[in-house]
């Protein structure tokens, strides 16, 4: 068990996930697709052998990816986006709003509200528009998944301290839209999470990641 499991253990939370192996004849849609964290989980869910749409701002091609145009801060693209993918493959499956913008140093006094606005409008408002887009399809058939990539620097339990107030705020928004995603449309067979994936070396994490 590595240090972030452990802590995710002392709080009693599941560290042992049940992961499907084959998501054949599945459609999945992953936001942020160009680089990153979101590069390599289409690359990923494609290698599990589901259909998946990326969404990039500037499309590009990507290997096993269908690139499609999608900001999550312009809802034109988003509905545009889930118009084509129901167009085109009839049903999704999962859905992950990974794009995200972040953090710059600096505490609430002093950071810009340009930031503000560009984070909280990116980390937050862009996935619930692009959930609530997507919804209708994902609601098609039990079982559909939205994954909310979040991060352990919003969760409340260690408290929210240690500058980047943009950042955490959004991605605590974020895990409070997969608790309401999970009360309203759980019953109906939707599936929500979130998920940290730990600190990662790429443009957004740095180059002193260690993964
Ligand atoms: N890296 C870490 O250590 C870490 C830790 C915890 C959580 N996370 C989360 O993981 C997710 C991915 O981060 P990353 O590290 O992979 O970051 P990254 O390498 O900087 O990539 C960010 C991705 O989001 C896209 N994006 C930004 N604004 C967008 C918009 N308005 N519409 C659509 N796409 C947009 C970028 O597209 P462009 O190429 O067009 O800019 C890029 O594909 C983020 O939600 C981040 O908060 C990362």
């Amino acid at each position: 068990m590595n240090e972030e499991q452990a802590k995710i253990s002392a709080r009693g939370w599941p560290t042992e996930v049940h992961t499907l192996d084959d998501l054949t004849d599945q459609v999945a849609l992953v936001t942020g697709a160009s680089r990153g964290i979101g590069l390599a989980v289409a690359t990923e869910l494609g290698h599990l052998g589901a259909v998946v749409y990326g969404g990039m701002r500037m499309p590009k091609a990507v290997d096993g990816v269908k690139p499609i145009r999608l900001d999550v801060t312009q809802e034109a693209t988003v509905s545009a986006a889930i118009v084509q993918v129901e167009k085109e493959a009839s049903r999704l499956d999962v859905l992950v709003n990974n794009a995200g913008v972040g953090v710059s140093d600096g505490d609430l006094a002093v950071i810009s509200s340009e930031e503000i606005r560009e984070v909280l409008e990116t980390n937050l408002l862009g996935p619930m528009l692009v959930s609530k887009h997507a919804l209708p399809l994902l609601l098609k058939r039990r079982g559909g998944r939205i994954v909310n990539v979040s991060s352990l620097v919003g969760a409340m339990t260690d408290g929210m301290e240690g500058n980047w107030p943009a950042y955490r705020v959004s991605k605590n928004g974020l895990n409070g839209l997969t608790i309401y995603l999970h009360g309203e449309y759980g019953p109906q067979g939707l599936i929500a999470n979130s998920v940290c994936p730990g600190h990662t070396r790429t443009d957004l994490g740095g180059p002193d990641a260690r993964t």
